[in-house]
């Protein structure tokens, strides 16, 4: 099975304010949609919490804490991002998607074998979440599609996929 990221970052790796996302960005909530659907997803408590604690339907919604009573309706809570994997794994998947958010990518960055990035092309130094920086010596980017910004979009956008070398 392998593990893959999905995240929108600014140009300087910026995610999230104060558990909300920085962007309302319709093609990407598209793009997400495809790459997620029928998929299992996992994401931390607080990413979990951002979207007002509802799963996300036509997933296996894998919600990480360390709080031990913690609960989900509709989610399977674990304790650990290796029993994220396993409960994929036991379930017979082949992809992982991690969602997220700065945490958990953090961690799950070194076991990861996919990135699907949509690199926002605005800095905001505003934010108080960051994707950790891709690393050009352990990454190699395999595609790239650019678009411009226009009324829905307020900022130029790019979907790009990353291998692990
Ligand atoms: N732009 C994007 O693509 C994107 C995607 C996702 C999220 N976001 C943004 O990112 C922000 C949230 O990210 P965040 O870093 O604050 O939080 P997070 O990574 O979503 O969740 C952190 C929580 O996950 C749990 N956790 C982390 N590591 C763990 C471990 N090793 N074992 C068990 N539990 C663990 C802990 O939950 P407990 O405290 O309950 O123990 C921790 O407080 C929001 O602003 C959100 O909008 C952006």
């Amino acid at each position: 099975m392998i593990i893959s990221l999905v995240v929108a970052a600014s140009t300087n790796n910026a995610i999230g304010k104060d558990n909300k996302l920085l962007w309302h960005l319709p093609n990407d909530l598209r793009f997400f949609k495809n790459i997620t659907w029928a998929m299992p997803v996992a994401m931390g408590r607080k990413s979990f919490e951002s979207i007002d604690s509802k799963p996300l339907n036509g997933r296996l919604n894998i919600i990480i804490t360390r709080n031990k009573d913690f609960k989900a309706a509709g989610a399977i809570v674990v304790h650990n991002l290796k029993d994220a994997i396993f409960v994929a794994q036991e379930n017979d998947y082949k992809e992982l998607i991690i969602l997220g958010g700065g945490e958990i990518y953090k961690e799950a960055m070194p076991k990861a074998d996919r990135i699907y990035i949509t690199r926002v092309h605005t800095v905001f130094t505003d934010a108080d979440t960051f994707f950790p920086e891709i690393d050009t010596h352990k990454w190699v980017r395999t595609s790239n599609q650019d678009f411009p910004a226009d009324d829905k979009h307020a900022y130029p956008y790019s979907f790009e996929v990353w291998q692990k070398r």
